[in-house]
């Protein structure tokens, strides 16, 4: 029986109350789930020292059972609590990076249930910005398992209207924290190899991470979905609207010339166009701006609800313009290949 549960929305405001600080903690001692705001995505957490809760993590989110959980902390000392060794590596950027948007893998201890991890020995550890996601985790005296609060296979949440859509009635608490800060997911970068690997491009570039140790690191972010992969999250759907999605890559002259003439063979389907915002004009469809051309920290924060809007639209074939991968645009255009199944068309 799947009964439906009587959510609790709050704001930032409501966890000044004693009575509902404590139903946090009793929430997640219980092995319950609370959906709550980071600096990054919105996140559906439970307490990751319970391998029940986390379970309730993976039915929630229709996830496969061994695609692993980011362990959320909230003091960077934590992180000696629950993994065998800490690199000096490890170390430089977790002074320089957290609180905020860099995941770092290690080996795991006992502690930590197989059922985080998705039967690695393993763990993906993250000190979170935001003082929600803080609040939380401190009141909970456990650290939360969290992954990004979406049905699994849909674009990820940055706003509390996605995850009402995805999860009202399914976790017992919602904490609206407004829209997300930065929009994408942290960057993962595993640093149980030789070589620190980047298995998830993000808010912290590959420079940056170079920068802080000194020497190059590797990218395996860009792996296809096909044989090995070291990030199991890396082999599944990710982002997509129910529309088909195309990457058009080529001028942007070529592009509207693309789909105009798509939209006269297809003359009865809805089509939409996702674009910088200096572009939006030039499109005779529905054309859904991602942010200025000279600004990717606009687009990154819209990159997840201009995907969600295509279902609000109803649209059937949506095209979206090739952004340039410098910088912030590399993580841009790795959750953009995976939302449209890398489907790529060269001008
Ligand atoms: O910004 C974020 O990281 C958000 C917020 C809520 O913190 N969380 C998030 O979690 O994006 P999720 O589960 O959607 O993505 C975690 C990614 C997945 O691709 C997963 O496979 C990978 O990290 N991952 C987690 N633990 C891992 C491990 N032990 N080894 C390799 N990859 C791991
Ligand atoms: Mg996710």
């Amino acid at each position: 029986m799947n009964l439906l549960k009587n959510t609790l929305c709050w704001s930032k405001a409501d966890l000044q109350s004693i009575e509902n600080q404590q139903l946090i903690q009793k929430t997640i001692l219980d092995g319950d789930l609370i959906i709550f705001p980071t600096e990054t995505v919105y996140g559906i957490g439970a307490n990751a020292l319970d391998p029940k809760a986390s379970k309730k993590i993976y039915q929630a989110k229709g996830r496969p059972s061994d695609n692993p959980l980011i362990v959320h902390i909230a003091n960077k000392e934590d992180v000696y609590r629950y993994v065998r060794f800490v690199s000096e590596e490890a170390e430089t950027l977790m002074n320089t990076f957290w609180p905020g948007p860099i995941t770092l893998i290690f080996e795991k201890n006992e502690l930590v249930p197989d059922e985080t991890t998705g039967g690695l020995n393993t763990v993906a550890i993250r000190f979170p910005k935001n003082d929600i996601a803080q609040k939380l985790i401190q009141l909970s005296g456990v650290p939360i398992a969290a992954p990004s609060a979406n049905i699994s296979g849909k674009p990820s949440s940055t706003q509390f209207q996605h995850v009402f859509e995805d999860f009202n009635g399914k976790v017992d608490i919602i904490i609206d924290g407004g829209p997300s800060e930065i929009g994408l997911e942290s960057t993962v970068i595993d640093m149980t190899s030789e070589h620190p690997t980047i298995l998830r491009p993000g808010f912290i570039t590959k420079k940056m991470i170079e920068k802080a140790l000194n020497h190059k690191v590797l990218d395996l972010s860009d792996t296809k979905p096909t044989g090995n992969v070291k990030s199991p999250g890396m082999k599944y759907t990710h982002y997509k609207p129910k529309g088909q999605v195309t990457i058009l890559n080529g001028t942007i002259e070529h592009m509207v010339d693309y789909v105009d003439s798509f939209k006269q063979a297809h003359q009865e389907s809805t089509i939409s166009v996702i674009c910088e915002s200096e572009y939006v004009s030039l499109f005779k469809v529905p054309t859904r701006p991602l942010g200025s051309i000279h600004n990717q920290t606009e687009m990154a924060h819209n990159l997840f609800s201009a995907l969600r809007d295509m279902d609000l639209w109803a649209v059937e074939y949506i095209f979206i313009h090739h952004l340039s991968t410098d910088d912030l645009g590399y993580a841009l255009m790795n959750r953009l290949e995976k939302a449209a199944g890398y489907h790529i068309i060269n001008l």
